[in-house]
């Protein structure tokens, strides 16, 4: 772990004793922060070129900077890089080696800045790419949705109250209920995104700095698009943090209950759907098992990410102003919920449109539990009986339903007559399932017309992100 270059201790000159072998690796970050790498090079390189601007570096030291930190840059990429507990993070990790390259211009980049402020900038650079890349991953899944909601755009299954059939909906339409949630995170993460993309760099340890910095110029190299305005917020925020965190939090719960959804679904008991083989996996024992375990393993994922927006919560919990060590903890919970909220995407995204949909058995399954009740009903209150009269008749002709095995559509006339005598032969229209369905032709409703129009809708959207 540790080489020449990275023998000397930070702060040394202070301490008449050396750091207890114990406590060094306890306070250290080295392990889990060099994954912002990138982002504490890109920070560095626009804070000397800042320095530069303002006088404080001359060129050639920039032009030294350039080129070590360059290198350092390769040597991370080519796994030549030797990390050392001993300069505890990534900051004291890359300046140390930047010294040991380009000698004492090394030590002067630091000038202006405190790595509460470095790193600070650093998350929010790092939070600004996975945005980025989390947002594509959700414009993948929404578009996989479109694709299956546009296929299955007539295709009828039951619609479920309290998990009982409740009315017949098309599946196109079940699928854009998830497009709309993936809708509303997209839009989160977008707001989330203008907090996060906003420079710390300046605000030094907590009070600023007495050289004569230009925070603009460092915000435009980084592209940032605001400045944070005041030095102790801006070393001591994780809002952005927790937003993201946030985000992610309800995007889980989202894929929780499509996952749940899925795994109901491809049972023998409902067999809507079938799963591609390659996002299943067998038993070791039971020979005829298919197991639906991408979408077990995302429902199950769900709690860690909860668990991380917890822990950040709570890591900011009484703070007292301005940075405190214990801000070091928020790297591991960000991180984690990154991978977990990518790995899950990217599965959702190459397996909602592979999905097939077992058409006979989704329509089979919406004739059984008189899912056309409502239809009736709503046919009697067109025939001039209120709501609450239909309602009971509709009652009773389901407990004959029950009684005998028969759904309201295979009852004759004189039997439905019987429950009441304004029922006429056209009663017939509405109690099937596609009557049923093209009947809720309005903005929002089941229709297939009102599928495909919410598919062209969604379409449109999607250009215009
Ligand atoms: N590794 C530290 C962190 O992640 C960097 C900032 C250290 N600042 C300090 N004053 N000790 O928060």
């Amino acid at each position: 772990m540790s080489n020449k270059h990275n023998q000397q201790k930070l702060s040394s000159a202070r301490f008449s004793e050396s750091t207890d072998s114990f406590v060094e690796a306890f306070t250290a970050s080295i392990q889990f922060d060099q994954r912002m790498y990138r982002q504490d090079i890109q920070g560095s390189l626009a804070h000397a070129k800042m320095l530069t601007k303002v006088g404080i570096l001359n060129e050639g030291e920039l032009q030294d900077i350039i080129e070590g930190l360059q290198q350092i840059q390769d040597e991370i990429e080519a796994g030549e890089f030797s990390w050392s507990i001993q300069q505890e993070d990534i900051h004291m990790n890359i300046e140390a080696r930047l010294t040991h390259l380009i000698g004492i211009t090394g030590k002067k980049l630091h000038t202006g800045r405190s790595r509460n402020d470095q790193v600070a900038t650093d998350i929010r650079l790092y939070i600004r790419d996975e945005i980025d890349v989390i947002l594509s991953e959700l414009k993948r899944l929404q578009e996989g949705l479109i694709e299956l909601a546009s296929r299955e755009a007539d295709t009828i299954m039951p619609g479920f109250t309290h998990l009982q059939t409740a009315q017949p909906v098309t599946f196109g339409h079940h699928m854009l209920a998830w497009f709309e949630m993936i809708k509303r995170d997209v839009e989160r993460l977008q707001d989330c995104r203008k907090r996060v993309n906003t420079l710390p760099l300046g605000s030094a340890a907590l009070a600023g700095t007495t050289y004569p910095i230009d925070r603009e110029f460092t915000a435009g190299l980084l592209g940032f698009e605001r400045i944070t305005e005041n030095s102790l917020d801006g070393v001591s925020d994780r809002d952005f943090a927790i937003e993201f965190t946030a985000f992610a939090a309800t995007l889980m719960m989202h894929l929780s209950r499509f996952s749940e959804e899925l795994v109901l679904w491809s049972s023998a008991q409902f067999q809507f759907i079938d799963l591609p083989d390659r996002f299943c996996t067998g038993s070791s024992i039971m020979p005829q098992k298919k197991n639906p375990d991408v979408p077990e393993l995302v429902r199950g994922k769900t709690g860690r990410v909860y668990g991380h927006l917890m822990s950040l919560l709570t890591l900011m919990k009484s703070q007292p102003l301005a940075y405190n060590k214990d801000n070091q903890e928020d790297k591991e919970p960000l991180f984690d919920t990154v991978d977990t909220v990518r790995g899950s995407l990217r599965a959702f995204a190459d397996m909602i449109p592979a999905i097939i949909v077992q058409k006979e058995m989704t329509y089979e399954a919406a004739k059984r539990g008189f899912s056309t009740a409502t239809d009736l009903a709503d046919y009697l209150v067109g025939k001039g009986l209120a709501f609450r009269d239909s309602h009971e008749v509709v009652g009773l002709a389901v407990a004959h339903g029950i009684q005998t095995g028969q759904d309201l559509s295979e009852m004759s006339l004189e039997t439905l007559q019987g429950f009441c005598d304004k029922i006429t032969e056209d009663v017939f229209d509405v109690l099937t399932l596609e009557g049923s369905v093209a009947a809720r032709d309005h903005l929002g409703g089941t229709a297939p017309n009102q599928v495909r129009a919410a598919v062209e809708r969604a379409k449109a959207y999607l250009m215009s992100l």
